[in-house]
């Protein structure tokens, strides 16, 4: 074993770095424009010709802008409607703090009062004030103004802007685009959403300051037809919100229908053109003249051994993720439209039109329990339980939910897996998903690791399994997470599951969870998934419980590098990047299971998951930092506590101030650990200025 004493740059040379040139970093392309191609346009291709699309600012027909009154005098303080002349659309729109107010021919679309009275002390929810405020993108069809798509975009929340580009790159070109804000949608808005904002041709949201507002209405892809923008703009008083803005216009209808879509024949055809008259948000499915596919024939997979294995996808009410989450699956080599199963959580009618386009089966069911988790847990249960019924002869089920897309050799890293679960009793799942493999810290995609139970996100299960875990679900009554619960060690008694070094699935979900933005942007958007259609795993048979053991006891007992606490933790020159010699074996301070704190200090430190200690293996965290393998031993948890020596301290955390003193630092990950090669591809991509 050789010691290693991090301390400042003078004594580098001593880690002897040796360039490795060799590691699989082609394959690791983030890549969600390819994912995205034949399915939902990501923010290069479909977005750049909303973005060329010169915005005709014409004068538009009618404008007339006013300081907005206060919601309850908005339905007599109105002036007497306008008389709208045949071929046009009237269109009334309010932003402002407390009042979100939208009509169309005099028809209400949306009324949404919510004042600073609803704001409750409760600090472990989104209140209703904050849950109705945004930025609210509404698309209306052109020629009777119905709504084919509404969303409210948390764009004042720190990271939930990451989801803008995708948002407006799935939107139809030649429909009307109504944008409006309630209370703020600019505080934490990036100048990323700015610019395509403005080449959407909202002119004004350049200088957009917090609390101030502004209304536009036009054709995607086409002219501006009316924008206006707070007047006064008193907004440093922190407390002070500017007067909002009504804004009424004229758009001219559409009278004809010009879209290819009603051209095409077949049956198949004329329901995608009445799904496309209907619902927005579906990128190439209903983009003409060259209209996504609505069947799929992907290649077989070679030497399938999972052609008896079903997968379920769990829905509810977000069909645009659900839409793009299916497309990634339904085209690639080992897809069968027969195996694919939706359960979705409450009849919504989008949801059912669009899996009956795409030929999908699904089955609703409503979910039910005390809290929001509980609810979840009855739904994955209920999963479970239908998957393995519907498919009487399955050995094994992959479970997916909607706001995942998949890498694709999604179902091939399935097949190369899956007998392990048959081999090894000691196994009770494979996953797709690892939380430790961030843009920095994902190596090499033929890599698995064995870890304690990780569901979730992406997972295959097997019928034993899956009993032995309805048999003792939790009820519905009780407040409880799913995961958390299957994680407890007296629910799979230790039992471990397959994790790869890079994930295999990509989260794309916003919509309704907490704080969406924040972890999103700590741990989430910036993932690497590998590109290619197959990735040969390595040594798929080393990860059974005893070769696994035996290589963990070579590496361990081999020549490594202890890493003796020096420097703190978040110091750039704790760990090396380049050190590919040997692993750095580092010991923190875990007494039981749980504990986390230590762990959490150093995790949070080169950013990578901390908010448990999830994925790893009997007390031992494995991952790679840059082109350095990490090993983190859980003192004295870990089974191979052993090996320190007595003389090597462990990394201790004294006091919770500590820890707490880096709660912003997962913000700040992507800033702090680049990767530029990688990072031109990732679907997020949106440095945050870094608040350290
Ligand atoms: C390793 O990293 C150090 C510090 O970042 C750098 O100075 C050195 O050039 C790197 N060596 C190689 C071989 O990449
Ligand atoms: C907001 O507060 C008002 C007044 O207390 C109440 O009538 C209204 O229902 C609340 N709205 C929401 C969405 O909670
Ligand atoms: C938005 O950004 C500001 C800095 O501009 C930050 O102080 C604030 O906490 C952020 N708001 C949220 C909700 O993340
Ligand atoms: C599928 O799994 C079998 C058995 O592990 C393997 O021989 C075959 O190469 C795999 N095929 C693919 C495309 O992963
Ligand atoms: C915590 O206390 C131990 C023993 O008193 C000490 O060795 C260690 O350096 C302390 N850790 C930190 C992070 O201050």
């Amino acid at each position: 074993m050789k010691v290693m004493t991090p301390s400042p740059p003078t004594s580098a040379s001593r880690w002897r770095p040796v360039r490795n040139g060799s590691v699989a970093w082609m394959l690791l392309i983030a890549w969600l424009v390819k994912v995205l191609e034949a399915g939902v346009p990501a923010s290069g291709s479909r977005l750049s010709e909303i973005i060329m699309a010169t915005p005709h600012p014409k004068t538009p027909i009618i404008t007339t802008t006013r300081p907005s009154l206060e919601p309850s005098a908005l339905p007599t303080g109105r002036p007497p409607p306008l008389h709208t002349p045949d071929g046009y659309l009237q269109l009334t729109v309010t932003s402002s703090a407390h009042l979100l107010f939208l009509s169309v021919n005099d028809n209400v679309v949306m009324q949404v009062s919510t004042t600073r009275a609803n704001v409750s002390t409760a600090h472990d929810h989104y209140t209703a004030w904050e849950q109705t405020s945004g930025l609210y993108v509404f698309v209306l069809h052109p020629s009777d103004g119905r709504v084919m798509l509404h969303r409210v975009l948390s764009t004042a929340i720190f990271g939930e802007g990451l989801e803008v580009p995708s948002v407006f790159a799935s939107l139809t070109p030649g429909h009307i685009l109504v944008l409006a804000i309630k209370n703020d949608a600019a505080q934490n808005l990036s100048k990323k959403s700015r610019l395509l904002l403005y080449r959407l041709g909202v002119l004004s949201v350049g200088t957009l300051d917090k609390r101030e507002y502004l209304a536009w209405v036009g054709i995607i892809g086409g002219p501006t037809w009316a924008e206006a923008r707070t007047l006064d703009a008193e907004v440093e008083l922190g407390m002070v919100w500017s007067s909002g803005v009504t804004l009424d216009v004229l758009v001219p209808r559409v009278l004809h229908d010009s879209s290819c879509l009603g051209e095409r024949r077949g049956i198949r055809e004329t329901a995608r053109a009445r799904f496309c008259s209907l619902y927005d948000g579906y990128g190439s499915l209903c983009s003409c003249p060259k209209p996504a596919p609505l069947v799929y024939e992907p290649p077989e997979l070679e030497d399938n051994t999972i052609t008896d294995v079903p997968l379920l996808i769990l829905a509810s009410n977000r069909p645009n993720y659900l839409y793009r989450s299916l497309v990634t699956v339904l085209r690639q080599a080992g897809a069968s439209r027969d195996r694919i199963l939706v359960l979705v959580d409450g009849h919504y009618q989008q949801v059912v039109d669009l899996l009956n386009l795409l030929q999908v089966q699904y089955e609703v069911r409503t979910a039910w329990g005390v809290t929001v988790g509980a609810r979840i847990s009855d739904q994955y249960r209920y999963a479970l339980s239908f998957v393995f019924r519907r498919f009487p002869h399955a050995p094994k089920a992959i479970l997916l939910e909607e706001d995942l897309i998949v890498a694709p050799d999604f179902f091939s890293y399935f097949n190369q897996t899956a007998w392990l679960l048959d081999a090894d009793p000691s196994l009770c799942c494979v996953s797709a998903w690892t939380d430790l493999g961030g843009l920095h810290t994902a190596h090499d995609p033929r890599l698995l690791r064995r870890v304690e139970v990780l569901p979730g996100l992406g997972w295959m299960v097997g019928r034993s399994t899956a009993l032995h875990l309805l048999s003792m679900w939790m009820s519905p009554d009780q407040n409880h997470d799913w995961d958390i619960w299957m994680r407890q060690p007296d629910v799979l008694g230790g039992r471990e599951c397959v994790m790869p070094d890079v994930s295999r699935t990509f989260h794309i979900g916003f919509m309704g969870s907490h704080a969406a933005g924040l972890l999103h942007t700590a741990f989430f958007a910036y993932k690497p998934v590998p590109v290619l259609p197959y990735v040969p795993l390595l040594n798929v048979h080393r990860l059974q419980q005893r070769e696994y053991e035996e290589d963990i006891y070579k590496l361990l007992e081999g020549e490594v590098f202890l890493l003796q606490p020096g420097l703190h933790p978040c110091h750039p020159d704790y760990l090396p990047r380049n050190l590919t010699e040997h692993p750095v074996v580092i010991f923190v301070e875990m007494t039981m299971p749980g504990d986390f704190f230590a762990w959490q200090f150093l995790a949070r430190c080169l950013g990578v998951w901390d908010l448990d200690t999830r994925a790893h293996h009997r007390g031992l965290f494995r991952f790679f930092f840059y082109d350095t393998e990490v090993l983190v031993i859980g003192y004295p948890f870990s089974d191979y506590s052993f090996l320190k020596p007595s003389w090597l301290n462990m990394l201790e955390v004294n006091k919770t101030e500590e820890v707490e003193k880096l709660n912003l630092m997962p913000l700040t990950h992507r800033a702090r650990f680049r990767r530029p090669a990688l990072e031109r591809d990732v679907p997020f991509l949106d440095v945050p200025t870094p608040v350290f």
